[in-house]
């Protein structure tokens, strides 16, 4: 019985790509009370539910699982970085606020965050959300757009971001365009057509100052699980393209 119906999927896969994976569970609205993280990401799998809504108590198993889940993505996205905040903290669950501080993994040199001297490092700041839609002149996010942004946010941080913090930021931007990207299949992108990724600016404004997938523009979960490997080359691309436009550093 159960032998037969694995049967009949794998012969569907065969027939053709999966043309729809489990709905997107729908977007509520944070309360007052509930908690957030300087992270989107984090904080729309939370105002989807795929985290839990109030934002406490999450295990890094949490968010691995949310993560593949809700964009399938390899959980590994989720494992990785929660182990090392996770592992500074010393804690085994948390609350998205903890990730609020240095040891959480809260840095300066945000792209849509205020740096902490500044104010608020955790919630979504609108002015950087513009000045990196701006960045752009067509309607889409490029690598040199955000390696453009990335170098003025670089240049106005206080303190300037020390050099882990910088590879960590340019690790932040590549998974922006990754997660934003309008493209579904053909991935591993390599160094010879990283290029062409670009992420829909109003799909992007949504998702960054919403919190919230950009269904409604057009965004969907990849069709091919993504894997940590693809990240590397977008990375790549972003540092050439800023050193290419002067980054002092
Ligand atoms: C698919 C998974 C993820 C994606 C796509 C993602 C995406 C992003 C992006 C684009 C930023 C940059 C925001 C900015 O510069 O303003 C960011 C920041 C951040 N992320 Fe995530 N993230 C993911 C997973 C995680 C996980 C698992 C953790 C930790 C448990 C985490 C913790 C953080 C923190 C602390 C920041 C703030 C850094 C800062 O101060 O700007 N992220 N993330
Ligand atoms: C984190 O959540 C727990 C409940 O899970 C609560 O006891 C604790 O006070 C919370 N911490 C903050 C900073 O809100
Ligand atoms: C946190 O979750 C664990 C199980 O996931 C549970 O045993 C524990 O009681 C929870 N703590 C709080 C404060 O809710
Ligand atoms: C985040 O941390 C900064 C200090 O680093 C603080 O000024 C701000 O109030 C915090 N925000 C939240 C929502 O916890
Ligand atoms: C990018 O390169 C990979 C590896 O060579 C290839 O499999 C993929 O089809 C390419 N994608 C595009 C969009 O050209």
């Amino acid at each position: 019985m159960q032998f037969l119906a694995l049967l009949a999927l794998a012969t569907a896969c065969v027939a053709g790509p999966i043309a729809s994976r489990a709905a997107i569970k729908p977007y509520v609205k944070p309360k007052s009370t509930d908690l957030r993280s300087p992270c989107p990401m984090l904080n729309t799998l939370a105002n989807h539910g795929y985290l839990p809504h109030d934002g406490r108590n999450i295990t890094i198993e949490d968010f691995g699982k949310a993560i593949f889940e809700s964009t399938n993505w390899n959980a590994d996205f989720g494992i990785f970085p929660a182990t090392a905040a996770f592992g500074r903290l010393k804690v085994s669950s948390i609350n998205l606020s903890d990730l609020n501080s240095t040891l959480g993994g809260e840095h300066p040199a945000s792209l849509t965050r205020k740096d902490a001297s500044a104010g608020d490092s955790n919630s979504v700041d609108a002015a950087r959300v513009a000045q990196l839609l701006a960045d752009s002149r067509t309607s889409f996010l490029t690598i040199d757009s955000v390696a453009k942004t990335r170098n003025h946010v670089d240049a106005i941080s206080k303190p300037p971001p020390t050099a882990a913090e910088l590879g960590v930021a340019q690790g932040e931007a590549a998974l922006m365009l990754l997660l934003m990207r309008d493209t579904y299949v053909s991935l591993p992108v390599n160094e010879n057509n990283v290029t062409t990724l670009r992420a829909p600016k109003d799909r992007t404004r949504v998702w960054l100052l919403e919190e919230k997938f950009p269904t409604a523009q057009g965004w969907r979960p990849a069709e091919e699980v993504v894997q940590v490997a693809d990240l590397g080359p977008i990375t790549n691309a972003i540092v050439g393209s800023q050193a290419a436009q002067g980054a002092r550093s």
